[in-house]
């Protein structure tokens, strides 16, 4: 079957672009092929990028017994193993995905909104006046207590202590595009002892799995212990045949979401600090919206506001932190927009060149908050977590934890840019983060101190 057109780089140089410089790479290609073309990365089956909304409807809405995930996400089974909800396809990610869902849904969403703004604030107040810091790292602070909180149920204890840098440390074996050729190059791949990158890869990943493992030993011996967390819900769940999950299934489960539930966010609410400083106007309108809740506002009632969720929304069209959702690979031949695609294909929505359709965001490369007040975008014009039946499983959560931050800090801080310069969005494994983490410095407290009310 003939594949759209795209580029007829080598693969190895279409991989290199891919790590090195992704955005200015994918508007390359769509300035030459349009909005469906072909890429070719070395290691990797073709890719048709698509970043057409109907197309992206259809492809969404494949029915998931004809399409895989997993089978052309091997490599990300190298971070979080063979029995991730990101590589399950069929019934084994139905069931897991139903299992893990209510944590990430609806009312119980809603019961962390006290314990984000706590977080929030707690890391806040380390902030030493006129002292700079980076942005993304306070940010992974925030955003990987509450994912351990929620995961785990832990919020202290010496094991908490350990997991924390050792995640950090681990993520940040893949934080440039250097680095992250380690998990595109497979040859790069081999274990030269501790102080080999890939060496040093695996250890770090090892130490985790073994904190893991005793977290689940201890928890699994005391049903007392048990509890509304994920993984409580993941001991006493069992198969259709009654069989519980393995520990190695459980740890997998974990890792991922650790991984997938903290780092995304981060980058997120880095950015967002960034425009916010960057652009007075859209910060003092955000703050007017805020105050208008008066003193005290709860926390929900903050999650509501529209221009706060226009801001958070903006944020992630702009640059998305994950540029593409999962290619997912045809397991039947299914027709799209009127072209004929064969078993083997893989379809891959872009997120970011969707993001930049001038049809859908005119001057998109202007941060304004106010385009999501005045249209109303579709699920497949407006993508940064992805659609269908492998949508992000933790997008409320994110965007809950965006606000509420926010507008935690926002309220009391006063907050400025180091380096007033547009940072570069640059590869940080799988996602894009800004290159500089975006530093800044506290100018002050805002006079009318106020705080989140807990309820
Ligand atoms: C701003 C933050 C986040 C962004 C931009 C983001 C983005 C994405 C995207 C693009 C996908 C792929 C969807 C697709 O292929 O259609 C995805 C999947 C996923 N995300 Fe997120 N995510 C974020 C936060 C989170 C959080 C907080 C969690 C916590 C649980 C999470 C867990 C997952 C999981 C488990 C999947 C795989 C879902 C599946 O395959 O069924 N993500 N995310």
């Amino acid at each position: 079957m003939k594949l759209p057109d795209g580029p007829k780089l080598h693969p190895v140089f279409q991989l290199i672009n891919w790590i090195a410089r992704p955005f200015e790479y994918l508007e390359e290609c769509a300035a030459k092929y349009g909005d469906t073309f072909t890429i070719r990365f070395f290691g990797f089956q073709p890719w048709i990028m698509v970043s057409n909304p109907e197309a992206i409807k259809q492809i969404f809405s494949l029915h998931p017994d004809n399409i895989s995930v997993g089978r052309s996400n091997k490599f990300i089974a190298i971070l979080f193993g063979n029995n991730s909800l990101l590589v399950l396809d069929g019934d084994r990610h139905k069931q897991e995905r139903k299992m893990l869902m209510p944590p990430f849904h609806g009312e119980k969403v809603k019961s962390y909104a006290d314990s984000i703004c706590q977080i929030t604030e707690k890391v806040a107040s380390q902030w030493q006046m006129n002292q700079s810091f980076i942005a993304r790292e306070a940010m992974q602070e925030i955003t990987l207590e509450v994912i351990i909180q929620t995961v785990f149920g832990l919020s202290e204890g010496k094991r908490y202590e350990e997991i924390k840098p050792l995640l950090a440390d681990w993520l940040d074996l893949t934080a440039t595009p250097a680095r992250s050729s380690l998990m595109f190059f497979k040859f790069l791949q081999v274990d030269l002892g501790p102080w080999s990158p890939w060496g040093n890869f695996i250890r770090t990943k090892q130490k985790i799995n073994d904190l893991l493992q005793a977290e689940i030993e201890e928890k699994r011996s005391n049903p007392a212990q048990q509890g509304n967390d994920i993984l409580s819900l993941m001991l006493s769940a069992t198969d259709e045949n009654g069989q519980p999950m393995s520990d190695q299934q459980l740890k997998d489960e974990l890792m991922t979401l650790l991984i997938a539930g903290h780092e995304t966010t981060a980058t997120a609410l880095a950015w967002a600090f960034y425009w916010l400083a960057k652009l007075p106007e859209v910060k003092e309108k955000l703050l007017q919206e805020i105050d208008s809740l008066g003193e005290n506002p709860d926390a929900i009632a903050l999650s509501r506001l529209p221009y706060l969720t226009a801001v958070c929304q903006e944020t992630l069209r702009i640059y998305p932190v994950v540029p593409i959702a999962q290619p997912r690979t045809l397991t039947t031949p299914v027709e799209i927009m009127g072209q004929r695609f064969e078993v083997g294909t893989l379809l891959t929505p872009c997120i970011y060149l969707t993001h930049h359709r001038e049809d859908l965001y005119p001057n998109s490369k202007e941060f304004r908050p106010e385009r999501f007040l005045e249209r109303q975008y579709t699920n497949y014009e407006f993508i940064p977590f992805g659609g269908g039946v492998r949508l992000c499983l933790g997008y409320a959560l994110a965007m809950l934890e965006m606000k509420l931050a926010i507008a935690t800090v926002l309220s009391k801080y006063e907050l400025a840019l180091v380096d007033k310069n547009l940072p570069k969005p640059q590869r940080r494994g799988l996602t894009l983060s800004p290159n500089n983490g975006i530093p800044l410095v506290m100018t002050g407290l805002r006079e009318t101190k106020k705080s989140v009310v807990l309820n």
